[in-house]
């Protein structure tokens, strides 16, 4: 089932990762993110063996396709995207991501062209040591670029300084290429390191420990997610 409704957006929006989620109390959870105006319900699937963790997959996209109306990014953390990618897309993935480490130029062609005949969102991750290069074979086609601020793997992990160069090189690569992808960052997002990456050109902050984590898991998302557009807008006002 594929849901046809995706916001665009202008506003930094957050995503909340439900990795940092009361699993127990996870509808819950989603409704006050959903309330406070999250922009997609971010999901972690981790295989044991792109990263070390072993997290969520299929059955639980599946279940929230049906829970929520916010759309779900499906961030991939698995070394065989081609072959299981068709799994998400029918469980109603709105946006798929897949790693740019996880698969050479032909596979990455493959997946995003996957992902583009059945509607879903299609996206391209970049861990901190990949080069912005990974992307070039898929740029122009992807969109959203999700720029990772940590090792991808676990939640909760400080940011790693100087991520937001990376933000800034995709940026211009996107510029010289004529095209304009969202642009998400992930890991050790909050009200300290939003301003960073927002003022840099991020549209989409992944945060988990930030969010839920906090007494009041709404407020905190709407606190950053107006640290993030007021970082955007000064950016804006200067360039
Ligand atoms: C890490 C995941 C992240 C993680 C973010 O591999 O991709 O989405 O849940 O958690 P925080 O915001 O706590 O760093
Ligand atoms: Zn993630």
């Amino acid at each position: 089932m594929l849901r046809e409704r995706l916001p665009v957006f202008e506003p930094v929006r957050i995503c909340p990762s439900i990795l940092s989620a009361d699993l127990v109390h996870l509808g819950d959870d989603i409704a006050s993110v959903a309330q406070a105006g999250a922009g997609f319900i971010h999901v972690d699937v981790m295989d044991g063996h792109f990263v070390p963790n072993l997290t969520m997959g299929v059955p639980l996209v599946k279940q929230l396709a049906h829970f929520t109306e916010v759309p779900l990014d499906v961030h991939l953390m698995i070394s065989n995207p081609i072959e299981q990618l068709p799994w998400f897309i029918e469980a109603g993935a709105d946006m798929l991501t897949v790693h740019a480490e996880a698969l050479d130029g032909e596979g990455l062609v493959c997946v995003v062209r996957m992902m583009r005949d059945a509607g879903v969102r299609a996206a391209v991750a970049l861990k901190p040591a990949t080069p912005v290069d990974a992307i070039a074979p898929v740029l122009e086609e992807v969109d959203m670029v999700l720029v990772m601020s940590v090792e991808p793997g676990f939640s909760g992990q400080s940011y790693i300084e100087g991520s937001q160069d990376k933000v800034a090189a995709v940026v211009r690569m996107a510029r010289e290429r004529g095209c304009a992808p969202l642009i998400q960052v992930d890991g050790g997002i909050g009200c300290s390191t939003a301003p960073l990456v927002c003022a840099q050109g991020a549209d989409l902050l992944v945060c988990g420990n930030a969010v839920f984590a906090a007494d009041d898991p709404a407020s905190a998302l709407r606190e950053i997610q107006a640290i993030g557009e007021d970082a955007r807008e000064d950016a804006l006002s200067i360039a």
